[in-house]
């Protein structure tokens, strides 16, 4: 637990520093979407697609990180809410050290995303909306979930008994109903260097 005698110890090389020596500004691609909308593939194209421009990134990804970091952790509130507030906290010190980050997390409360937004600097928080109808993910089903949920053998699951509160203002908005693996990176791509956080030229693509 912080106390008064756990004193903030100012680092010598700041934030900006190593961004400039990565020649990107430091960001969080921040994915929400139910299970199954596709999330994590759509982060992971998006993160081989910067690396492939030279960019340094990182991708956090809800399964992987609920086997080491989050452990502990279940699918009741409390511990979603944990879940995301230890996220949003790693998510803050790898943006401090300059990397383009994603985190891939159902992220079911609106508030809780608003928490990790609050953490960060004005627009380093970018909200990304993977909006794929639950009629789709629950058609896909990758990990048999949907069908366990629906037979009563996993409770509290989103979008069937757990509640997803569906992004007001995501600052990108991808439906991947309509849209590739490949296009939805591209937008998502397309939107970092329209707003500045990288640089490419055309034909490095
Ligand atoms: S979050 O709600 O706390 O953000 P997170 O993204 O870490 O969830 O984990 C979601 C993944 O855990 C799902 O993609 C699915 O594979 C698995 N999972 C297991 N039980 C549940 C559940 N009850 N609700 C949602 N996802 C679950």
């Amino acid at each position: 637990m912080k106390t008064e005698n756990t004193v903030w110890h100012q680092q010598h090389v700041a934030k900006e520093q190593r961004a400039m020596l990565k020649n990107q500004q430091p960001c969080l691609l921040w994915y929400t979407g139910l299970s199954g909308s596709g999330k994590s593939t759509v982060a992971n194209a998006v993160d081989a697609l910067l690396f492939s421009l030279g960019c340094h990134s990182y991708l956090l990804d809800g399964d992987n990180v609920r086997h080491g970091l989050n452990g502990d952790l279940g699918f009741n509130d409390q511990d979603r809410i944990e879940n995301i507030r230890r996220i949003s906290e790693v998510s803050k010190l790898f943006i401090d050290a300059g990397l383009i980050v994603s985190t891939a997390f159902i992220s079911p409360f609106s508030q809780d995303r608003a928490s990790a937004r609050a953490k960060l600097a004005p627009g380093e928080f970018i909200e990304v909306y993977i909006d794929t109808p639950i009629s789709i993910c629950e058609q896909r089903d990758p990990k048999g979930l949907y069908k366990k949920a629906r037979a009563g053998e996993i409770k509290d699951f989103t979008g069937i008994d757990s509640t997803y509160d569906v992004p007001e203002k995501p600052e990108i908005h991808v439906k991947t109903a309509d849209l590739s693996v490949a296009q939805c990176a591209e937008q998502i791509v397309n939107y970092l260097a329209e707003q500045g956080f990288i640089t490419f030229n055309k034909n490095q693509e």
